[in-house]
């Protein structure tokens, strides 16, 4: 990862809090404790790493900013709401997120839900409000519903609820990654272009074909660190999977053989953006970030 790659993704997201800041309902809107409960599970942490794979689409075809803004913020919307129901009692029953207490012990539980519940919504207010053409984007609240929804993060969030204790085979696995967490990052590859240009079937594929090998390379990693990670580092409790009794990548197949299947992964990210050429260096490099990170 070069130095310019570093450098604009420091200038994406120091730019990019500031939008999302801003395109949350104030904490002096009534009702203000509500707001205040959405504003501290949206902002102040997280890797951003959807919003950035967005930015970076965006580039290979010059998004205009504002849309491109709106996308992001809708996509981390819907995931810090993922997070905050994924963390109640009713799911993983998680105290820890983020390096904060979860929403649930900071506030309550009904809160909690209710926090979720309305970044939802938000994040889909933000995405038809701007600038753009209702034709530009009709097509991307679509996709991101789809997303979301019970044949996207929804889904596998079931499938991963209704999997605790059992031995998935692989098969069943990836498609519980595939929905629960590749869904989305799928989503903001292709919200990212499509910001920027109608794509053609070509372009669809290629992007497709990234994103599908980073979304399922993002949750292999998340479960290698779990297994390896602290939980200071990694801002939530380690160990947990095992704890609960999850089948993870790395129950099924170890750790050693999960880390080369994340790096065969990354291999497949990049040949999949062979076509874009050196506009694409960002998602490359994401795709390396993926991978390679830590937290
Ligand atoms: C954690 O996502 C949950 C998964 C989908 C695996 P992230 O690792 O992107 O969490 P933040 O946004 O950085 O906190
Ligand atoms: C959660 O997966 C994915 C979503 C929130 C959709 P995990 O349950 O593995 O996420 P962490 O490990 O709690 O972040
Ligand atoms: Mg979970
Ligand atoms: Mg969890
Ligand atoms: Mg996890």
């Amino acid at each position: 990862m070069s130095g310019q790659f570093n450098d604009w993704m420091k200038a994406s997201l120091a730019e990019f809090e500031v939008h999302l800041t801003n395109l949350l309902p104030t904490v002096d809107t009534i009702p203000a404790h509500l707001h205040e409960a959405m504003r501290y599970a949206a902002l102040d942490g997280g890797k951003r790493v959807r919003p950035l794979l967005a930015f970076a689409a965006g580039r290979l075809f010059n998004a205009p900013s504002e849309l491109l803004t709106r996308a992001a913020a809708a996509l981390e919307m819907i995931h810090a709401y993922s997070l905050v129901h994924d963390d109640m009692p009713c799911m993983d029953d998680d105290a820890l997120r983020r390096g904060k207490p979860t929403v649930h012990i900071q506030y309550n539980e009904a809160t909690a839900l209710l926090v979720g519940d309305a970044l939802q919504a938000q994040a889909f207010l933000v995405l038809a409000e701007g600038d753009a053409s209702a034709e530009r984007k009709l097509p991307m609240l679509q996709l991101l519903a789809r997303a979301a929804g019970s044949i996207g993060m929804c889904g596998g969030q079931a499938i991963d609820l209704a999997s605790v204790g059992l031995a998935l085979n692989l098969a069943e696995l990836e498609q519980m990654h595939r929905l629960k967490t590749g869904a989305l990052l799928s989503a903001s590859v292709l919200l990212g272009a499509m910001s920027g240009k109608n794509l053609s079937t070509e372009e669809v594929a290629a992007l497709n074909s990234y994103a599908d090998a980073i979304g399922l390379a993002f949750q292999v990693v998340d479960d290698v660190l779990d297994a390896t990670a602290d939980s200071a580092t990694l801002g939530k409790t380690a160990g947990k999977d095992a704890a609960d009794n999850k089948p993870t990548y790395v129950s099924l197949l170890g750790l050693e053989a999960s880390k080369t299947l994340a790096e065969k992964l990354r291999n497949d990210a990049h040949d999949a953006l062979l076509p874009f050429g050196e506009k694409a260096q960002h998602l490359r490099d994401l795709a390396d970030l993926i991978v390679q990170r830590k937290a």
